[in-house]
């Protein structure tokens, strides 16, 4: 037991180096001008190896409240008994989201049915402002039918993005009209309780996200 926190641990601590990289890229790519420093403290992932060997717990994740595309009011309990695939993003975003979500609905596709069932994929905004229920209903739509998608009140955001340890900033440019929102993007593989299981950066693609939810599922 001990072991697998240990590697989820070291997995996370990789992954938190392999998210800088593509933030610092992202950064390069997505906006010409306009310096974004991300503090190690937005995204402070550390947990001391010492914890009691009962807990399975990485501290990722957590309940929340947020309203979903149909403008209901859900928690973690609406999806208590379904793995979950949680991706954070803005619906304005150029590349990145779309990219992402696009290999979401593809590796959701490409799983057979009964493991496809298992698992709900959702979409959280991290730019309430633009994202509302509505935008957030044609958005998903355009992906896949299970994509499930979360905003709220700022406070609602922040509370998730904080319980996820997301890190995003809003970046206004006099060159482009309205603003970007600079984010980690990450995909975090989520137990039905709510543990992380797995985090995929951005440079795995939906074979090798499909195939790995699989074995972890029937592990
Ligand atoms: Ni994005």
């Amino acid at each position: 037991m001990k072991n697998r926190l240990v590697r989820i641990i070291i997995f996370l601590l990789i992954g938190v180096g392999i998210g800088y990289g593509i933030i610092y890229l992202q950064d390069q790519q997505e906006l010409k001008s306009g310096v974004i420093t991300a503090s190690p403290d937005d995204v402070k992932i550390s947990r001391s190896v010492e914890e009691p060997e009962e807990e399975q717990n990485t501290g990722i994740g957590g309940p929340f409240e947020m309203i979903n595309q149909d403008g209901e009011t859900v928690t973690q309990d609406n999806y208590a008994d379904q793995y979950k695939l949680v991706f954070f993003g803005f619906s304005f975003c150029p590349a990145v989201c779309p990219t992402e979500l696009q290999k979401v609905a593809v590796l959701m596709n490409q799983l057979d049915e009964e493991t496809a069932a298992k698992i709900t994929p959702i979409f959280v905004s991290v730019d309430p402002e633009r994202d509302t229920p509505d935008v957030m209903k044609k958005y998903v739509e355009q992906f896949h039918p299970k994509l499930v998608g979360l905003t709220g009140s700022q406070e609602q955001v922040d509370s998730i993005k904080q319980s996820y340890r997301v890190y995003s900033s809003k970046v206004e440019n006099e060159m482009m009209e309205g603003y970007m929102v600079d984010h980690s993007s990450f995909l975090y593989f989520m137990s039905p309780d709510d543990n992380l299981i797995a985090l995929y950066p951005s440079k795995d693609t939906a074979d090798q996200i499909a195939t790995d939810v699989k074995a972890k599922i029937s592990e």
